[in-house]
């Protein structure tokens, strides 16, 4: 998926700003850069005040990318983060960022599949944008509900359907963004209530992230001169594609943006 791929284009990113790989890094350098998900750090203060993240606190980042939410919690709430990552090349990324940073004793990345369980016990999972990856649901949530101590949350935002999706969006959806399964919200609340979670609630970001994607995508557009200088016209083509697409999806009506939160 052309997001994922092309892994070190932060670092190309870094060097436009004179932070060559030798040097420390702030997080505030990264979060330009780092977050994969929609809104940035706004959407992570969301997770922290959704789950009253304190120093201390053990959560654990499902689908962490390279780490950007997961550093950002770490150092806004002092609270220990593991950051699992699927992709080798993003969590090895992820970890010497983090290591440069000055945050290695409180993020702790691990590269794995969540379906194959998680060890260790955690307050808090928080998963921005990974779920929609993740069809076997049943499985998911099971992992899910196993690494959670009595009593701990989880705060999630992901794809939901307000429709069925016509033969081209399954195509773009399963080729373009590798989301093979997209719940509605119904079956979304009936699947964690099902894993035993409780306190299930759903909020409908439909049109916020309707708007944030067309915006995404124009103002890639504009900068396509500057993005191309520093990344070539091939990496800058395939994220075009991939931003064009979900604008698409969700301009068509056929996305449910969700935040959720479940104890
Ligand atoms: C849209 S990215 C979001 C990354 C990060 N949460 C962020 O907001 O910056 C979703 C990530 O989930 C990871 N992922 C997908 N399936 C996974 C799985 N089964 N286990 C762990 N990570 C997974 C992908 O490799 C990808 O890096």
């Amino acid at each position: 998926m052309k997001l994922y791929d092309r892994v070190h284009r932060i670092h190309r990113e870094l060097a436009a700003q004179g932070l060559t790989p030798d040097l420390p890094l702030k997080v505030s350098d990264l979060t330009p850069f780092d977050q994969f998900h929609y809104h940035g750090t706004e959407a992570v203060e969301e997770a922290i005040a959704a789950l009253s993240l304190k120093p201390g606190m053990r959560v654990l980042d499902i689908g962490a990318g390279i780490g950007g939410p997961a550093r950002y919690i770490a150092e806004r709430t002092g609270a220990h983060v593991t950051a699992l990552e699927l992709q080798e090349d993003l969590s090895a990324v992820g970890e010497d960022l983090t290591r440069r940073c000055g945050l290695s004793g409180l993020v702790d990345h691990r590269c794995g599949n969540v379906l194959d369980g998680v060890a260790g016990n955690f307050d808090c999972i928080v998963s921005m944008l990974c779920f929609l990856h993740i069809p076997d649901r049943a499985r998911l949530f099971r992992v899910c509900r196993s690494v959670l101590r009595e009593g701990g949350a989880l705060y999630i935002e992901d794809f939901g359907r307000n429709r069925n999706a016509t033969a081209a969006e399954t195509e773009a959806l399963a080729i373009k963004v590798q989301c093979p399964h997209v719940p509605t919200p119904e079956e979304y609340r009936s699947d964690l209530s099902g894993a035993g979670f409780a306190a299930v609630q759903l909020i409908d970001a439909t049109a916020d992230w309707t708007s944030f994607t067309a915006s995404r995508l124009a103002a890639y557009r504009a900068a396509r001169d500057r993005n191309v200088t520093i990344h070539g016209a091939e990496v800058v083509d395939g994220l075009d594609d991939f931003y064009a697409t979900v604008a698409g999806l969700f301009s068509g009506g056929f996305i449910a943006g969700l935040k959720i939160t479940a104890s």
